[in-house]
C-alpha cells in the first residue's frame, strides 16, 4: 500500500477509492430521480464544501447530537479509550472535522498507550484539513500514529477485507460517531452494515469491535428544534446538494431558486427525512443537451411541492439498536450516556 498524499514525514492519507467516484454518482442520481419515491444520494451533501457547511451548522446551540456526544466523551473518553487493545487498529468511519476523537485519543496520551489510528473520509480538503489539525494536537506523541483514508464505506470494506497478511494485524476497533449509523434508509441497512465491517474483518483475521454513538433521543420538540431547516447554516448545507449534483451531472440539471428544504418526522418509524422540495413544476434533465428545454422524454418531470428525499436521520431507541446490533451478530457489551439520557455511544462486540 503506498501513500497517495503526503502530507509530511509522519502523516500520510490513503487513496482506498475503487471505483470512479462521478461516475456511480451519476447514475445513482438519475436513478434516484425516476424512482416513485424521488431520491438524491445523500453522498452529494458530504463533498469539500459540505464538510465545512456541516461542521458550521453543528456547532449552533440546539444541535444538541453535537454536544451531547461530546459531553460524553469528554466524561468518558478514558472508559472508551480501555475497549481499544494496545497497539491495536483505531478505524474511525465519516471522521469529519474530528473534532470528537481528540477526547478519545489524549486517554491514549496520558496513557502512553500505542494506537494506530485510521480516519475514513469521502472529502479529501476535509481529511487533510482535519489530520493536519490533529496531528500538531498530538505532535508530541510518537505511540499515536495518525494515517488517513480516503474513500466511502464501501472502499473501506474492501480495504479492511485485504489487510490479511499485512502489517496491520490482532484487532481493528471501529469507531463510528455523530449517529452516521442512522444516514441509512432503514434500520435493516444498518445490521447489514455493521455486519460488512464484521465479515471484512474475519476475512483479513482481525478481531472486530465496534464504537458507535446513536441519537436515541424520544423528545420530537428538540429533535425538530434542533435540525430546523429554516437555521440558514443547514438550510445552505442541504442546498449544497443540489449544487453538488449539478456537478457530479457535468450541467446545471438544477436551480438553486427551484428548491426548498423540508423535514418530516416519521414518528413511527423514528426517522426524521430531508427533502427538497419543488417550487413549481419542473423538468429535471437527465442529460445534458436537454438543460433548455430539449427532449422531454429525456427528463424527470417533478410537481410542484413533490419532495426529493436527499438524507434521512434516524431516531432510534434503545431498543431498536439492540435488534440492529444483534441481527447483524454483534452484542452490546457497555454504554455511555449523556446526562439527558438522549444520546448514548454504545461498545459492540
Ligand atoms: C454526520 S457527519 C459526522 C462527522 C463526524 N464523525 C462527527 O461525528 O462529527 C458524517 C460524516 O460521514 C462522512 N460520510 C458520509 N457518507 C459517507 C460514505 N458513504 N463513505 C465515507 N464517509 C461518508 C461525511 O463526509 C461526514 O464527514
Amino acid at each position: 500500500m503506498s501513500p497517495s498524499i503526503v502530507l509530511d514525514d509522519d502523516l500520510q492519507i490513503f487513496d482506498i477509492r475503487q471505483s470512479g467516484e462521478s461516475l456511480d454518482l451519476k447514475s445513482k442520481i438519475i436513478t434516484g430521480l425516476q424512482s416513485l419515491a424521488p431520491t438524491l444520494p445523500s453522498l452529494l451533501l458530504w463533498n469539500d464544501r459540505g464538510q465545512r457547511l456541516f461542521d458550521r451548522f453543528s456547532q449552533t446551540p440546539s444541535y444538541y447530537p453535537f454536544h451531547s456526544e461530546i459531553e460524553v466523551l469528554n466524561r468518558h473518553g478514558s472508559n472508551i479509550g480501555e475497549c481499544i487493545p494496545t497497539s491495536g487498529v483505531l478505524l474511525e468511519l465519516g471522521c469529519g472535522a474530528i473534532r470528537k476523537t481528540k477526547s478519545i485519543l489524549s486517554s491514549f496520551r496520558r496513557e502512553q498507550k500505542p494506537v494506530h489510528y485510521f480516519a475514513l473520509d469521502v472529502s479529501s480538503q476535509g481529511l487533510e484539513a482535519s489530520l493536519i489539525e490533529l496531528r500538531k494536537v498530538f505532535r508530541d506523541c510518537p505511540f499515536i500514529t495518525i494515517t488517513g483514508l480516503l474513500g466511502t464505506y464501501d472502499d473501506c470494506v474492501a480495504w479492511l477485507a485485504g489487510l490479511k497478511n499485512t502489517s496491520v494485524n490482532g484487532s481493528v476497533t471501529i469507531l463510528w460517531l455523530g449517529n452516521s449509523i442512522a444516514n441509512v434508509n432503514s434500520q435493516d441497512e444498518a445490521s447489514a452494515f455493521l455486519e460488512r465491517f464484521g465479515t471484512a474483518c474475519q476475512r483479513a483475521d482481525l478481531a472486530c469491535r465496534f464504537v458507535v454513538s446513536t441519537d436515541i433521543c424520544q423528545k420530537n420538540h428538540k429533535v425538530l428544534e434542533a435540525y430546523d431547516v429554516e437555521r440558514p447554516e443547514y438550510r445552505e448545507f442541504l442546498l449544497n446538494g443540489i449544487e453538488a449534483a449539478n456537478l457530479a451531472l457535468g450541467y446545471a440539471a438544477f436551480s438553486l431558486e427551484d428548491w426548498q428544504p423540508n423535514s418530516w418526522l416519521d414518528e413511527l418509524e423514528r426517522n426524521l427525512h430531508f427533502y427538497l422540495t419543488a417550487r413549481r413544476d419542473l423538468l429535471v434533465p437527465l442529460a445534458p443537451e436537454n438543460v433548455d428545454g430539449g427532449n422531454a422524454m429525456n427528463a424527470v418531470k417533478v410537481f410542484k411541492g413533490q419532495r426529493v428525499r436527499i438524507v434521512t436521520s434516524g431516531k432510534w431507541s434503545e431498543e431498536a439498536m439492540r435488534g440492529i446490533c444483534s441481527r447483524a451478530g454483534f452484542h452490546i457489551r457497555q454504554q455511555w450516556k449523556d446526562e439527558t439520557g438522549d444520546y448514548c455511544e454504545y461498545e459492540k462486540l
